[in-house]
């Protein structure tokens, strides 16, 4: 897998810079071209002349430098490699990475790259437990960064904690699922519902909900990232389409069903993230409701709306459902998993998780044991669904 794959291997400055030698050393050996990118502060510990030994390659070092591959030495290295590895990942380099700032040659590298990144920071216990650290960490991964350590064990510092890089053999792993998984969705058609509904009671008024469409955009963004063709219907909402996402907009219940019925038709998995209205305005009207004098009271007929996830059904399609619920939540998802035929259920607190950036959720699959997430952000919560779902799926040579 690593094989004559082009390797970009950032090194920023941390003492852990010196085991930068072996991994790079390592990944030359499997047979990868590796072109290392050095931070200043990498400078600081350790010479270009080591890494230019060991890939007989130009180390980069300076975005000003000239480049040897090009006339856009950085572009055409982001363009070129199939992984980016990031060892030893510095607090510094995680927060300028999660900015996206590009004021060197690894930040430019990474910002003008699509290649999946795999980060092993290493620093001293308490600069990786900092919230700002550990909040950058949780944008990148939100990405799709893999990030494997730190790990616990004896720091530079003498002490002993959560803050060694990773043994090179973990790091090469994770880069070797980071290749395989990149692409685990190619080829695959995921459609993906999201937000609420509305359902018009008169040409000013309908009723909805709370629901603001963002666990299922970032679980389209999610399944967009691993290479499948991503569909998105959406109910009424701000937010912006992700990159690479073809999506349909739509408002009631109804329009929802037949958009994502058309959706479905040649798809491999539907994910239906939206809250869609159970009940409807019996009639819409098409003049407004005017309160008259001594009217006191509104009387208004709801019916059932079609239940989406039940009506659509068929034979290789794999449906994944969300349940939010205010009581009994694991029961009441249960039972919707089984009677829904869903492969997955994702059950989440109502009140903590809709309208929120953030999540509790509890992964359920027919016939495995509960996944029980701690808290958070939806972006991560949508990367677990869309494991479980490249998990889910049919081999590729089986699928219909
Ligand atoms: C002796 C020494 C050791 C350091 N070790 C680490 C480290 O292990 N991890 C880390 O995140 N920062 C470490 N730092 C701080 C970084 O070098 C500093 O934040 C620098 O700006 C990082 O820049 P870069 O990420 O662009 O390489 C160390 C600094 C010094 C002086």
């Amino acid at each position: 897998m690593i094989g004559n794959r082009r390797i970009v291997l950032g090194v920023s400055g941390g003492i852990a810079a010196y085991k930068a030698a072996e991994l790079c050393s390592r990944l030359v050996q499997a047979g990868a071209i590796v072109d290392v990118i050095l931070t200043a502060g990498a400078l600081r510990f350790i010479q270009p002349a080591t890494f230019n030994a060991l890939t007989h390659r130009p180390v980069a070092t300076d975005p000003w430098q000239p480049w040897t591959e090009s006339a856009a030495g950085h572009i055409a290295l982001a363009h070129n490699a199939a992984a980016i590895v990031i060892a030893p990942a510095t607090a510094h380099t995680l927060a300028r990475l999660a900015l996206g700032l590009a004021d060197d040659a690894l930040g430019l590298v990474c910002l003008a790259s699509q290649a999946p990144l795999v980060l092993a920071p290493a620093m001293e216990a308490n600069m990786w437990r900092h919230p700002a650290t550990q909040a950058h960490v949780a944008t990148l991964i939100a990405r799709g960064a893999r990030v494997v350590g730190p790990e616990q064990g004896r720091l530079a510092s003498g002490l002993s904690g959560e803050g060694r890089l990773a043994s090179p053999e973990a790091i090469v792993d994770a880069l070797q699922s980071a290749l395989v998984h990149n692409a685990s969705l190619a080829g695959r058609i995921i459609v993906v519902t999201a937000g609420g509904t509305h359902e018009p009671i008169d040409p000013v008024r309908f009723i909805g909900n709370r629901s603001s469409g963002r666990m299922g955009f970032a679980v389209a963004a999610a399944a967009a990232r691993r290479g499948a063709a991503v569909r998105l219907v959406a109910g009424p909402t701000q937010l912006a389409t992700p990159a690479g996402v073809e999506r349909v907009d739509v408002e009631t219940a109804r329009e929802m069903l037949a958009a994502t019925q058309t959706a479905v038709a040649d798809a491999d998995a539907l994910v239906m993230a939206a809250a869609v209205a159970d009940f409807r305005p019996e009639v819409e009207l098409t003049r407004k409701i005017k309160k008259r004098p001594g009217d006191e009271e509104l009387d208004l007929r709801f019916i059932r709306n079609p239940d989406i996830l039940a009506t659509i059904d068929r034979p290789g399609l794999i449906k994944i459902g969300f349940a939010a619920e205010t009581d009994d939540l694991i029961e009441n998802a249960e039972r919707k998993l089984r009677d829904k035929h869903l492969a997955m259920i994702v059950a989440n607190d109502a009140v903590a998780t809709i309208g929120s950036d953030a999540s509790q959720a509890t992964l359920i699959r027919a016939g495995a044991a509960p996944v029980a997430l701690p808290p958070l952000p939806k972006d991560v919560v949508a990367e677990r669904i869309i494991d479980q779902l490249a998990a889910l799926l049919p081999p590729r040579d089986a699928a219909p």
